[in-house]
């Protein structure tokens, strides 16, 4: 089963909604003066703005025919109501979202995220026609004490609790020691905790899933260590912070060089 490879962009609190056009823009120019081939021998390109930017780049996607597509950083665990600041899996999905991102180390850490609200979002998400790209790594400490794949195969089997079906899901294994830290896992390590988070999906949703599933790595990757860690058989793209902000950089590493 071949899976399409996905680099995705996470640009977290950066760039305004006259920013995110200009940045959109390029990116789009540079992939296609690059002939990059979107979804068939190419990655599939998505960015994730914040919410404010969404409705900008939507529209410029959606008139310009641009090749890449975009999500929502969270989304809420609920559908609609008092929950002031929150945003709905609806909102995005009307938006065009085809992805969000559930689960962040950064929404773990710094607004308290348990497992148990992850797995409503991402029920959530997929109640509302979106992919969610569930994210789980572990601290520094965490991997002196437990190893490297106890808390990512925890972390990815609590998040998954409320789902049924064979849902469409992304997995992006991100430690948490490696991201904005410069110090990206080898390929190896990356390699061995995608193996079992692989042998996770299979145990927890079936083969099938298992199989189709994209599991991204993400912390500290440029276009200098892409191809390294897109050669293992179990990484099928990056999750990508500080160099998604950059086009040339960031088209570099959407063709793996
Ligand atoms: O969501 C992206 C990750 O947090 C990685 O960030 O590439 O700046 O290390 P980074």
């Amino acid at each position: 089963l071949k899976r399409v490879p996905l680099i995705a962009g996470n640009w977290k609190m950066n760039l305004d909604h006259l920013q995110s056009i200009a940045f959109v823009q390029k990116l789009a120019w540079t992939l296609k003066d690059a002939n990059h081939d979107f979804g068939s021998d190419g990655a599939e390109v998505v960015v994730f703005p914040p919410f404010t930017d969404l409705r900008s780049v939507q529209t410029l996607v959606a008139a310009d025919k641009l090749r890449v597509r975009f999500g929502g950083q969270d989304l809420s665990e609920h559908d609609s109501g008092a929950y002031t600041g929150e945003i709905s899996g609806a909102f995005l999905s009307s938006l065009d979202c085809r992805y969000v991102l559930v689960g962040h180390s950064e929404r773990r850490t710094m607004h308290g995220e348990t497992d148990e609200q992850l797995s409503r979002k991402v029920t959530a998400a997929i109640r509302h026609g979106l992919v969610p790209v569930l994210c789980v790594g572990e601290t520094a400490d965490d991997l002196e004490q437990h190893g490297p794949s106890a808390v990512p195969v925890a972390q990815l089997k609590a998040g998954l609790a409320g789902i049924s079906g064979e849902p469409e899901i992304v997995v992006a294994y991100e430690p948490v020691w490696a991201i904005g830290s410069g110090k990206a896992a080898t390929p190896e390590q990356a390699e061995q905790v995608a193996g079992r988070l692989r042998e996770t999906l299979a145990e927890v949703v079936g083969e099938n899933v298992a199989a189709a599933t994209r599991i991204l790595y993400g912390g500290s990757v440029k276009s200098a260590n892409i191809a390294s860690l897109m050669r293992e058989p179990n990484i099928d793209g990056a999750l990508v912070g500080g160099a998604s902000l950059e086009v040339a950089e960031f088209a570099s590493i959407s063709r793996f060089s």
